[in-house]
């Protein structure tokens, strides 16, 4: 079952945004590292409200996405002003509507994470992929070895309290993870060259444990969105118990560093 982003319209953006000038410096990682030229043809699967496309359109690339939500991608058009726009079409990344050989560059940032079919959709990509392109696999992750910032108390907080509740593991995280070493090896074993790349560090906005547990309360996390309505609910007093009566510091606005770590993959 695939994870419906159309629920998550009315914040995304807000929530999910980076700071000035960080997509414009995964843009320019991503070409360097892959050697793509200005006429290179990019398709970015999953490209949801267009918050990394976009550093790529005002460049004026030949720019391609696809998403299952027709509402996520409604929003790339205001972000665009008199941009290059994208060609678009509501898919899914296992089964692409495009030619072979067709792209020189396909990338997917924050979604294979959603994936359960995630090996059809490598083959899917591959398939789209000209001979010398690349497939490039991104996730934001923590740099190796930080520390969890204050706040990340809150998520285990929450998980702690899923599991009290009954929710098994399956439950609490979904998919697979670049760090997962199932992914690289079901790359090599495709015939491709599996090369795993921190591309950049940057800073989140700042969020304090408060904020993180309003989004919780309010489902904002994909990662519940399968959960019974009456689990979130018990989950979401007992979290907001927790806030009050327990957490140190709430409102401690905290500035994370994060990375665009990349799984970069050549056939
Ligand atoms: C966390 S958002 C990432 C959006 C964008 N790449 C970004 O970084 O802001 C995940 C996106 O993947 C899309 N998605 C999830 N499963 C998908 C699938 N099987 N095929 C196509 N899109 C999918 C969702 O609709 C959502 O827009």
């Amino acid at each position: 079952m695939a994870i419906n982003y159309d629920q998550a319209v009315a914040f995304y953006d807000e929530t999910r945004g980076y700071r000035e000038g960080v997509v414009e410096r995964y843009r320019d990682a991503l070409l360097a590292h892959t050697g793509a030229d200005p006429s290179a043809r990019i398709l970015e699967m999953g490209i949801g409200s267009g918050l990394i496309a976009r550093a790529f359109l005002r460049a004026r690339r030949d720019y391609y996405g696809i998403d299952l939500s027709l509402g996520m991608m409604r929003l790339i058009g205001g972000k665009l002003e008199d941009s290059r726009r994208p060609l678009l079409a509501q898919a899914d990344c296992a089964k692409l509507p495009f030619a072979a050989a067709s792209f020189d560059l396909v990338h997917a940032v924050r979604v294979f994470h959603h994936l359960a079919d995630w090996r059809d959709c490598i083959d899917e990509a591959r398939r789209l992929l000209r001979d010398g392109g690349a497939l490039v696999i991104v996730e934001n992750l923590p740099p190796a070895a930080a520390e969890p910032p204050p706040w990340a108390v809150v998520q285990e907080k929450w998980d702690q309290i899923l599991r009290c509740l009954g929710v098994g593991d399956d439950g609490i995280r979904h998919g697979i993870w670049l760090t997962d070493e199932a992914m690289s090896q079901y790359i090599a074993s495709t015939g491709a060259r599996a090369d795993s790349v921190e591309l950049l560090r940057y800073v989140e906005k700042p969020v304090s444990a408060r904020v993180m547990v309003e989004r919780r309360v309010a489902g904002m996390f994909s990662s519940d969105w399968r959960l019974p309505a009456s689990t979130r609910r018990d989950a979401a007093r007992q979290l907001v118990d927790w806030l009050e009566r327990e957490c140190e510091a709430p409102d401690v606005l905290v500035e994370r560093e994060m990375t665009f770590r990349a799984l970069f993959a050549r056939w």
